[in-house]
């Protein structure tokens, strides 16, 4: 047993002052679990005032991150700055002075995790990221090791609080989305610049690094296509549930033999599903297994507390190898031959929106066109009607049918006389 565990933190912002206010405040029952008292040797933040307004002793401060890289009493390093550089190199330069690292950041976790992983297998030393995905809700280590036995074949998950947040109001006020964007802001639930939020590269990042652990492969930020949900009206929503639907920004990775759909875009849900009812800041992921069926983890995906809480976890796992000499886990095994089905392969229901000029004759043209294309209709529904301007707006709603086909269609009556404008379409997941 050490007779204290070092700690160096890279950060003290949100994450960062969340993890030192709980490793000073819950110190025993946390030593209790580690085996040793964990103590922090370093600080590296850029703003000193952020140190007093935490209670952190100024003398643990520096702006410098070599002083924790390459300090010998620091044992781990727990790594909450964000972005991608300097970030990863830090996590880079603590594996190769033999330091474990605990990291909550997806963006490098998905960019350079299967590189980072090899490097501490390499250097004997562990690489944990519970709370890169999910915030604190246990999603990394069951994929490690409670559903190891398991052959996953799907992942659905609402893994993004700030745009789950935002399609709640939309969907059960009918906010637009700039006020309800501005709302989220107000609240402190997105941040400042939330383009990574809306346009849906966080969610990306977040599904890249679930999916190379449930499928075995290395899936990078690249292979996943995603939308973002700045072009959602709130008349989608209002017909969204007239016709028995949510909608959610879901990200969705399957594996269907050796091929796998990887994608993150808004999609109808229908309100049956448990997935639909996640409502707010919350996160949900469903996982699907040979053995295990259907399993859902829920819960608060951010925040300083519940991120804390999956960063300690990592911490107190690796104060325990550490006290009990148990060398670090496995490399990860990766498969080499990977197929990503390009978005255009896919197949699957879809909700069309248009303007049409209201005139006989109409609808003729638009079900010829998709007819044309293979693309069965399920239901028709003409909503609103503009009589000065004599358009109708109408919704379809189509049976499975192929992406590309569905595009080329959508090209194809956009450049119909009689359609005015195609305002939205929206995938389904029944
Ligand atoms: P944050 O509040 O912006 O905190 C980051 C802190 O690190 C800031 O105080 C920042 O200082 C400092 N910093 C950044 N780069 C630095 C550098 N090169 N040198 C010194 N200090 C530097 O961000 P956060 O919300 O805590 O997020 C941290 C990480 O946790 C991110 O990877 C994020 O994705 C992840 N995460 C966050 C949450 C959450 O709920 N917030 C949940 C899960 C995961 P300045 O302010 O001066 O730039
Ligand atoms: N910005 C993220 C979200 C939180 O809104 O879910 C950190 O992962």
């Amino acid at each position: 047993m050490k007779e204290g565990i070092g700690i160096g933190l890279l950060g003290l912002g949100v994450v960062g002052g969340g993890v030192a206010k709980a490793l000073r405040g819950k110190g025993e029952t946390i030593a209790r679990q580690a085996g040793s008292p964990l103590e922090i040797k370093g600080i590296l933040e850029r703003d000193p005032a952020k140190g007093p307004r935490l209670n952190i002793e100024p003398e643990l401060l520096t702006t410098e991150a070599e002083k924790i890289i390459n300090n010998p009493e620091i044992d781990i390093v727990i790594e909450a700055l964000g972005g991608e550089s300097p970030a990863w190199e830090y996590i880079r330069d603590s594996i190769l002075t033999g330091k474990h690292v605990v990291t909550a950041n997806k963006e490098v976790m998905a960019k350079h995790g299967v590189e980072l992983l090899t490097l501490a297998a390499e250097h004997k030393v562990n690489l944990l990221y519970e709370a890169s995905v999910g915030g604190g809700i246990p999603l990394i280590s069951p994929l490690k090791q409670d559903l190891l036995a398991n052959d996953i074949s799907a992942i659905y998950a609402i893994i993004n609080g700030t745009t789950n947040y935002i399609l709640t109001r939309m969907g059960k006020e009918g906010l637009d989305f700039a006020t309800a964007l501005k709302q989220a802001q107000e609240l402190g639930y997105a941040e400042a610049d939330p383009s990574n939020d809306v346009n849906g590269t966080d969610a990306a990042y977040k599904l890249a690094i679930l999916a190379t652990l449930a499928f075995h492969v290395e899936v990078r930020p690249e292979d996943v296509y995603y939308e973002g949900i700045s072009r959602l009206a709130p008349r989608d929503f209002r017909y969204a549930k007239e016709l028995g639907y949510a909608i959610k920004l879901l990200a969705i990775a399957k594996k269907e033999g050796h091929s796998l759909q990887i994608q993150v875009h808004p999609v109808f849900l229908s309100e049956d599903i448990l997935l639909a009812k996640v409502d707010g800041v919350f996160n949900a992921v469903q996982i699907e297994g040979d053995l295990i069926g259907k399993v859902l983890f829920y819960g608060e995906g951010a925040g300083a507390l519940p991120t804390s809480s999956a960063i300690i976890a990592d911490v107190i796992c690796l104060a325990q190898s550490i006290n009990l000499g148990l060398s670090p886990g496995l490399e990860l095994w990766l498969d080499p031959n990977k197929i990503v089905k390009p978005v255009s392969e896919i197949e699957t229901r879809y909700y069309l929106r248009m303007t049409v000029t209201d005139r006989p004759g109409v609808l003729g043209q638009i079900a010829k066109t998709l007819g044309e294309q293979l693309i069965s209709i399920s239901s028709v529904i003409q909503k609103e009607t503009d009589r000065m301007a004599q358009t109708a707006e109408i919704v379809i709603m189509t049976h499975p049918a192929r992406e590309a086909a569905v595009q080329k269609a959508l090209n194809e009556m956009a450049a119909l006389e009689v359609v005015k404008e195609i305002s939205n379409f929206i995938r389904v997941e029944d």
